[in-house]
């Protein structure tokens, strides 16, 4: 793949998941879950994850869109958010009640997660977590913290299982950087 670097491997990728399902099946005390999947990007992370973990689990998904930056000339930084999360698909089942676990592709400036957080909690779930399989820590702006992290990873922008950049490469099986994007 022309430009593309390889970051996490597709067996790296569905090792851990194995590890995190685990954790989460022990966390959760045979107690029903349901899993909230951040439309589009954490699609193909939740489907592996729901098909490991023990437990009685239900999914749906959740839709907002984030404003970035127009690429500059150089395309510096073209994924920066301005800030502005807005809700474009809400959750179709009640959350009252219910332990939930929201899950996206990638934890990075904290802004969408920060948003869903205050938006689900506001539903009066029994409990709320969070599980992201890439964590971006050094881009935070918010303080917002993920309860299961499948890989921490450095400041670069990464695509494949479920990651895009312009709508392409969501379907790669790995997970690679985008070195022009990152800015190397
Ligand atoms: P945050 O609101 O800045 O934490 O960003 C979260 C969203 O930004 C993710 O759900 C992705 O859609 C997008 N994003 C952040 N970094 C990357 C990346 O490296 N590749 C692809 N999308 C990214």
């Amino acid at each position: 793949m022309q430009n593309l670097k390889l970051l996490i491997s597709r067996e790296q990728i569905a090792n851990r998941i194995v590890e995190m399902s685990k954790q989460i099946t022990a966390d959760s005390l045979g107690e029903p879950v349901l899993f909230v999947g951040v439309l589009k990007g954490a699609a193909v992370f939740l489907t592996d994850l729901i098909r490991q973990v023990d437990l009685d689990a239900s999914f749906d998904f959740i839709g907002v869109s984030s404003y970035g930056n127009p690429p500059g000339p150089k395309q510096e930084k073209v994924w920066d958010s301005t800030g502005e999360v807005r809700l474009t698909k809400d959750v179709e089942q009640s959350l009252r009640g219910k332990n939930v676990i929201l899950v996206e592709d990638i934890l990075d400036t904290g802004l969408t997660l920060a948003f869903l957080k205050r938006l689900l909690l506001g539903h009066k779930p029994k409990s709320l977590r969070i599980a992201v399989l890439l964590d971006k820590s050094a881009r935070r702006k918010l303080a917002v913290e993920a309860d299961y992290v499948g890989f921490k990873i450095p400041d670069e922008f990464v695509v494949g299982y479920g990651l895009d950049y312009a709508e392409q490469y969501r379907n790669l099986p790995d997970i690679w950087t985008l070195p022009q994007i990152s800015g190397e």
